[in-house]
């Protein structure tokens, strides 16, 4: 990258800018390039530039604007430090998965699939139904669409073994996203100040939903191939914890699947303490090498509450997911869910229904495998190629993430920054560990946009990886 050209850049836009009303749309990257005879890279760095300084904001997927908000003076917010006093756990405010970045960067860093992964057309289609329809003007009952709670009860009941009881839809409490159900979960069966084993790394959002909670996350090794389960019988018995949180299946963020034998010793373990298996189903609609089997349906006795979202596979505009659950732990989290958000709207309800109900679903979700097994083994290829120190534990044989372990050395926040300078977005490792990291890892998504550039992405890791030996 031409670091001169960069700034004769920002040097030029800023005279430009000066001279420009509030909200003004700056030039597409495209017609910047042209104008300076600049690459794509050195001119998102001068946008970059600017952004960091305020002058301009940009909105992916619109374009980048002159700040239409110039402050003469700077508020004084001190007084509000000495009302809101220190907050109870310090942590980062928005995960890396959550950041947004203008269109042409290469993102390997998004927790949610693009755009062109999902089912757009049914969900169009289901939206102009349901704003037609009741569900635009009705309240619904607060643990959801009847309708709804029986598809979720009958997805896990199909896949029930003869033998053990398939949910009812009366176990089913629908919510706003599972993030939502892991806070409610935690509050509601855990309780502030008593332990929750978790494995180690695990999902981010679920150590911030502990945080927020006041629930005390014990970790649990974890690897590849699902959590160690003599370290697991030991926390138990060393922390009297009655909750264990897990994700069997393509775990994010180290993909693993637990085998049969696993699941077993797991779930005889749970049941061995008392304890409940809170399970995060959160890749259920992206099995790609292998069809995900739920925990959840090898159980009938209530240790097993089972967490699936649909907003990453039908639209994240759609953010619907369901907690089953059975006893008395259903209604404590209907209680909370309750007294969090009353109701989840029914519109949204609707359309996620419309939306798996529709034969196309099936013949989206069977493109969507091919598509996600693409995408997995060229971010995959490129590594091997472009990055030769970096270790990929295992292929995933479904999820979204790729989990990668570099050199011990690495300094993981420069590495970070020298991609994102780069035009490379990444995710340091760092995130998903509830304690120390036990090594330099980076999760690394195929499910952004542009997988033609993972090639690219790669060559430029690689490179900002290669700096530091
Ligand atoms: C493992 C896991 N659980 C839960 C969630 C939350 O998903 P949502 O709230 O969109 O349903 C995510 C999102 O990244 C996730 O990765």
């Amino acid at each position: 990258m031409n670091n001169d050209s960069s700034a004769r850049i920002v040097a030029d836009l800023d005279a430009w800018i000066a001279s420009a009303a509030p909200g003004a749309k700056l030039p597409s990257t495209r017609t910047l390039v042209t104008r300076y005879g600049a690459s794509p890279v050195t001119v998102q760095k001068a946008l970059r530039t600017l952004a960091a300084r305020g002058a301009v904001e940009s909105r992916p997927g619109v374009g980048t604007f002159v700040r239409a908000v110039r402050v003469a003076r700077p508020n004084d917010y001190g007084w509000q430090t000495a009302a809101l006093g220190a907050p109870p756990h310090r942590g980062p405010q928005l995960s890396t998965a959550l950041r947004t970045f203008p269109n042409d960067v290469i993102a390997l860093h998004a927790g949610y699939p693009d755009r062109e992964l999902l089912p757009e057309r049914l969900v169009r289609a289901a939206f102009t139904r349901a704003a037609r329809g009741d569900a635009a003007v009705n309240r619904p009952p607060a643990a959801g669409l009847p309708e709804l709670q029986a598809w979720f009860a009958t997805e896990l009941g199909t896949v029930t073994p003869a033998g053990t009881a398939p949910p009812a839809p009366s176990d089913v409490v629908v919510l706003p996203g599972s993030q939502s159900g892991l806070t409610t979960t935690f509050r509601a069966v855990v309780g502030a100040g008593r332990p929750l084993l978790v494995e180690s790394p695990t999902y981010w959002g679920a150590i911030l939903a502990a945080a927020r909670t006041g629930v005390r996350v014990v970790p649990v090794p974890s690897g590849p191939d699902g959590p160690d389960p003599d370290e697991l019988a030991r926390a138990f018995r060393q922390t009297g914890a009655r909750a264990f949180y897990a994700q069997p299946n393509f775990a994010n963020p180290t993909g693993a699947r637990w085998s049969p034998e696993l699941a077993d010793r797991v779930l005889d373990t749970v049941r061995g303490h008392g304890a409940y298996l809170i399970e995060d189903d959160w890749a259920h609609d992206f099995g790609i090498d292998a069809e995900p089997v739920p925990l959840a349906t090898r159980d009938d006795s209530g240790h097993v509450i089972h967490l699936r979202s649909l907003t990453k596979s039908v639209s994240p505009a759609v953010r619907i997911a369901a907690i089953t659950a059975r006893g008395p732990a259903r209604e404590r989290i209907l209680a909370d869910a309750q007294a969090e958000s009353m109701y989840v709207s029914g519109l949204l309800q609707t359309v996620a229904l419309d939306v798996v109900t529709q034969p196309a679903w099936r013949t989206h979700l069977r493109g969507l495998r091919h598509q996600l097994a693409a995408r997995r083994d060229l971010l995959v290829g490129a590594l091997q190629e472009h990055v030769p120190d970096a270790r990929v534990e295992a292929v995933p044989p479904g999820g979204l993430n790729l989990w990668v372990r570099l050199p011990d050395a690495t300094d993981l926040g420069r590495l970070v920054a020298d991609c994102e300078a780069a035009g490379v977005v990444v995710a340091a490792g760092t995130e998903w560990f509830p304690a120390e990291p036990t090594g330099a890892y980076l999760r690394l998504n195929y499910s952004g946009p542009n997988p033609g550039a993972f090639p690219d992405g790669a060559r430029l890791l690689g490179r900002a990886l290669a700096r530091q030996r």
